[in-house]
This record gives structure tokens, C-alpha cells and sequence, in this order.
């Protein structure tokens, strides 16, 4: 077989890049979480028969998927995203069509036909108090989940930790403290140290025990647990 290289001129590779741009982060995480780790999770359902699943946010559709494979009745996924159309193929491909819902929209601005026995949710960035993961789950608690239903994550348990990281930092202080000569921007420093970051640290880069800050639990109102943190 020969292949040959096809020239399709900047303005085509841009726009078909922008095209999927956004879904590129998808598709890292669809192969950054083990899948081994996505079953054990799946595992944790309890599925039993006549069990319906709901995915908060499911992008390209995997614990979806792998609940209707463990053999849920009915799975919900829903995702504000395009994505989710991706997910409906994928489920089609894998002969699951008929018994996976999937639905594009917020979902604390959609119904479901009933409520189901496990929310299934990985809508957190690198901090569950990003944007707005607690608030979604409260609300489908709530609204969706049946009596003596289960949610995964059911807990998650902040820890916090003393870092030195004097590049992070430089970064992150230095456009407001040299960028204008002229201009004293220092008064935006307590604004800037008191926000939230995410960032990678190595081990040695601790220098305090890590703590346990807060657990927050989905189960009862994670909404007020957080509030207390
Ligand atoms: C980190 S991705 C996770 C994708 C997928 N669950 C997985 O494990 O591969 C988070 C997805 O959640 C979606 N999302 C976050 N909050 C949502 C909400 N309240 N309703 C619908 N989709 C939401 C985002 O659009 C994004 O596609």
C-alpha cells in the first residue's frame, strides 16, 4: 500500500481542526482513566436486574457503556456537550442502542422518564468546588435518584498539604509584579495567592504532612458539606 501525503492548505487543517478541537480533552480522558479502573467503578453499581443507571456528564459515553454491559435495564447519559452523539454511535456499535438514552443538555435543566437506581458522575475537574460538579450532583440526587439508590462517587475526601514551589509561584505572580514598570499592580496580589490553582508536585516538594480538609458526602447534602469547609 502507498500512501501520499495531501497537501489540504492551512485554512482546510484549521478548520478541521477547530472542528474537534474542543472534544480533544475527551478523548484523553476516555484513555487516561484505566479502564480497569472505570470497571471496578461500574463494579461498585451492584447493578441488579431491572436497575436503571444515570451518567452525569458521560463525554464519549464510557461508564455509560460498561453499566449497560454489566446489565442495567435502562442507562441515562447525558452531557451538555456534542460529544454525546459520539456516545450514542458508540453505544450503537457495541449493540446497546436500544436500552442507552442519551440526552445533549445541562443536566440540572433536563428530566428523565424516572428515577434510577445509581448516578454514575465524573464531572469534577481537579477539585470537586470547580465549577459547578457539586451543585449537579446535588440536583440529581435529588431529582433522579430513587429511594435507597446509590451514587459513585459516593465520597470524596479533600486533603490539603504545605508545598514549596517558588516556580509555581514566580509564574503566576510575576505578569502582576514586573509586567508594567510604571504601575504598582501589588494591590491584586491577595486577589491572585487567595484563588484556586491546579498544578502537578512531586513528593519531594511537600513540606507538611498531607491533612484530610473536608469529606464531602454526595449521599447526604455534599452542597452543605462543602458550605462548612
Ligand atoms: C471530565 S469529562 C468526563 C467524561 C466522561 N464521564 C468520562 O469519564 O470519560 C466531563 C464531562 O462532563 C460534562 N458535564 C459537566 N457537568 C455537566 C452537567 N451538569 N450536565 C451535563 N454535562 C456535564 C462536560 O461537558 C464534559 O463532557
Amino acid at each position: 500500500m502507498t500512501y501520499q501525503w495531501v497537501d489540504c492548505g492551512r485554512d482546510v487543517v484549521s478548520r478541521r481542526y477547530d472542528r474537534i478541537a474542543k472534544f480533544i480533552p475527551l478523548f484523553d480522558w476516555l484513555f487516561f482513566v484505566p479502564w480497569d479502573l472505570r470497571r471496578k467503578a461500574v463494579g461498585k453499581m451492584r447493578l441488579s436486574r431491572g436497575d436503571s443507571v444515570l451518567e452525569i456528564g458521560c463525554g464519549p459515553g464510557a461508564f455509560a457503556l460498561l453499566a449497560c454491559q454489566a446489565g442495567a435495564r435502562k442507562v441515562y447519559a447525558i452531557d451538555s456537550e456534542e460529544i454525546v452523539h459520539f456516545a450514542r454511535e458508540l453505544a450503537a456499535a457495541n449493540g446497546f442502542g436500544d436500552r442507552m438514552q442519551f440526552i445533549e443538555s445541562d443536566s440540572r435543566k433536563t428530566d428523565l422518564p424516572e428515577r434510577v437506581n445509581v448516578i454514575v458522575s465524573d464531572i469534577r475537574g481537579s477539585l470537586p468546588f470547580f465549577g459547578h460538579a457539586i451543585a449537579a450532583i446535588e440536583d440529581a440526587r435529588q431529582r433522579f435518584l430513587a429511594p435507597g439508590g446509590r451514587l459513585i462517587p459516593q465520597l470524596d475526601t479533600l486533603k490539603v498539604v504545605v508545598i514549596e514551589a517558588g516556580d509555581f509561584y514566580s509564574k503566576l505572580v510575576s505578569p502582576w509584579l514586573h509586567a508594567a514598570s510604571d504601575l504598582n499592580l501589588s494591590p491584586s496580589l491577595p486577589l491572585l495567592l487567595n484563588g484556586s490553582y491546579s498544578g502537578h508536585f512531586n513528593n519531594d516538594q511537600l513540606i507538611s504532612e498531607p491533612q484530610t480538609w473536608t469529606v464531602l458526602d454526595y449521599s447526604a447534602s455534599a452542597k452543605s458539606s462543602a458550605a462548612l469547609a
